[in-house]
This record gives C-alpha cells, sequence and structure tokens, in this order.
C-alpha cells in the first residue's frame, strides 16, 4: 500500500505574457535584492552546506530513500534539500550529530511543522515537543529507566527478543529462504519496546497474537505516511478531505489507538485488582 508519488505537471506554454512580465520583473527584483545583500555582508555571509537536490527528487525516489539518501550522505556528508518553502538540512557528521543532540540542543526544537506532521502519531510524545513539555517528560523518563528493577527487567527483555530474532533468522537460514530484515528488526524492536512499556507481548514477531500484529502494521504504516507528510505539500489538505493516504493514516491511528487503549484499560484493571487482593491479604 504504497502512496503514489505526487507529480506536479504545469504546462509554461499557456502562460500568458503579462504573466511571463509579472514574473520576470520579480525575478529581477529577487536579483537585485541577492546582489544588494551579497554587497552589503560582503565576505561575512554565512555559509551553508551544499544543495544537494530539491525535495521532488526524494519523491520520485521514494521506494528506495534510504538508499537515496545514503547516496547522498556519502558524497555531501552535510546538504541541503530545497523546498517550495523551507530548506531541510540532513547530516551524518558525528561532530554536527553532537552539536545538535547535545552542546546547542535547545536551538534545534521540533517546530510547529514538525509537531503537526507528527502529532497525529506521536501527540505530544517526548519526540515531539519542546521546551518545558520535553524537560518534563524527559525527567519523568529518565526517572522510570533509572530504576533499577526496570533496567533488569528491560535487558531480560531484549534478550529473550533477541534470541527469538535469532531463531527465526536461523530457521529462514536452513531452510534457504530470503527473509526481509528491516521488517524483522521492525517487529522485534516494536515487540521488546511494548513489553517493557506495557507488559504486553504484541507477537508481532512470532504472529501469535493477531492484534497485536495488525497494531505493528498499522503502526509502521503510520509512521511511512507521517515522513511521507514532510515530502507532500498537500497532505493537510488530504486530511481535511479524508482521502488517499490520509483517509488510510486515519484508519491506521484509530488501529494503534484502540489497540493502545484497550491495554492501559486492561492494565488498570488488572493493577487495581492486586492492589484489592494486596489490602485483603494484609487485613
Ligand atoms: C474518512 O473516510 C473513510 C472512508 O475512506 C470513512 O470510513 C471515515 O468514516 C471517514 N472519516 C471521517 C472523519 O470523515
Amino acid at each position: 500500500t504504497e502512496p503514489a508519488p505526487y507529480v506536479t505537471q504545469r504546462r509554461f506554454t499557456d502562460m500568458d505574457s503579462s504573466l511571463l512580465a509579472a514574473l520576470s520583473s520579480l525575478l529581477l527584483l529577487g536579483l537585485a535584492l541577492y546582489l544588494a545583500r551579497l554587497a552589503l555582508l560582503g565576505k561575512r555571509r554565512r555559509s551553508y552546506p551544499p544543495v544537494a537536490g530539491v525535495m521532488l527528487q526524494q519523491l520520485l525516489n521514494w521506494g528506495r530513500l534510504p538508499e537515496y539518501m545514503t547516496e547522498l550522505s556519502r558524497r555531501y556528508g552535510t546538504f541541503r534539500m530545497l523546498t517550495p518553502t523551507c530548506n531541510h538540512v540532513y547530516t551524518v557528521d558525528p561532530a554536527n550529530v553532537e552539536y545538535i543532540l547535545r552542546t546547542n540542543f535547545a536551538n534545534y526544537g521540533k517546530g510547529a511543522m514538525t509537531h503537526d506532521a507528527l502529532e497525529d502519531l506521536l501527540g505530544d510524545g517526548i519526540f515531539n515537543v519542546d521546551g518545558a513539555k520535553w524537560r518534563h517528560q524527559r525527567k519523568v523518563a529518565s526517572f522510570e529507566f533509572t530504576t533499577r528493577a526496570l533496567r533488569d527487567y528491560s535487558s531480560g527483555v531484549f534478550r529473550d527478543m533477541a534470541a527469538e530474532l535469532a531463531g527465526i533468522v536461523a530457521a529462514a537460514a536452513a531452510a534457504g529462504e530470503r527473509v526481509d530484515m528491516e521488517n524483522l528488526f521492525m517487529r522485534s524492536t516494536l515487540d521488546s519496546i511494548f513489553t517493557v512499556g506495557f507488559g504486553v507481548n504484541l507477537g508481532s514477531l512470532s504472529g501469535s497474537n493477531q492484534e497485536g500484529a495488525a497494531f505493528a502494521r498499522a503502526f509502521d504504516d503510520a509512521s511511512e505516511q507521517s515522513l511521507y507528510r514532510f515530502l507532500d505539500p498537500l497532505w493537510k489538505a488530504k486530511r481535511l478531505l479524508n482521502v488517499s493516504s490520509e483517509a488510510a493514516m486515519r484508519r491506521w491511528v484509530r488501529t494503534i489507538d484502540d489497540f493502545v487503549y484497550a491495554v492501559i484499560d486492561k492494565k488498570i484493571e488488572q493493577m487495581g485488582r492486586d492492589e484489592h487482593e494486596f489490602v485483603r491479604e494484609l487485613s
């Protein structure tokens, strides 16, 4: 269910001459402003990473986006992709990554555009907020993850899931079958995180839990669509009209919500029961 790449096609031949005149004067004005800026700023002009291409190329390479971005990263290290409204900067340089994620983290907020694109899937979760909200969530999360009991528990989960994954790969190797490693890694990670977070095994790796597997698929599809939104200038219109990839997105998010809320309800109920029994044992 891959969304069709969005391609604009314009016929410049039909353009009337007054529009052409307006455009060329705009172009001239732009050029004049650019030259004036160069003259004013002189040599103190900021340097930007090289432009590797435009967003449309990412859309055209949608089916092989990881390979395409890897090629660009190999060639440029740090580079820009131009979009009609802004530039996206990509980097694989560890020094830049450290600067962005650590040294000068406060300067690299998610901003409204990222928040909007990811909100349907991630809500106001830690990966999608800035400032005070981010600090609050980080505090809660770091408290959780420094608990020794949880650390031991999660290590065990990750070990078990790795063993399960190894078993699947070994079986495929013995049978001489091809496997989709990316998909296996995704399901293994999701099973692990979900077990650590909610105490429920999705079973998406083994396929033992049908609802869990449906959730995993919806989560994967919704993640892909969230990424696609960064490249599709029309995604908000599609969501408003509830059509094509955004109609599907609505379904996926509903599948995710239904599953997660059911798990949470069950957990709350179970905790209530445990507490009840604990009190009864004491008295
Ligand atoms: C969106 O469209 C789907 C059909 O594609 C429909 O089932 C759903 O109810 C619609 N949702 C809204 C909020 O209009």
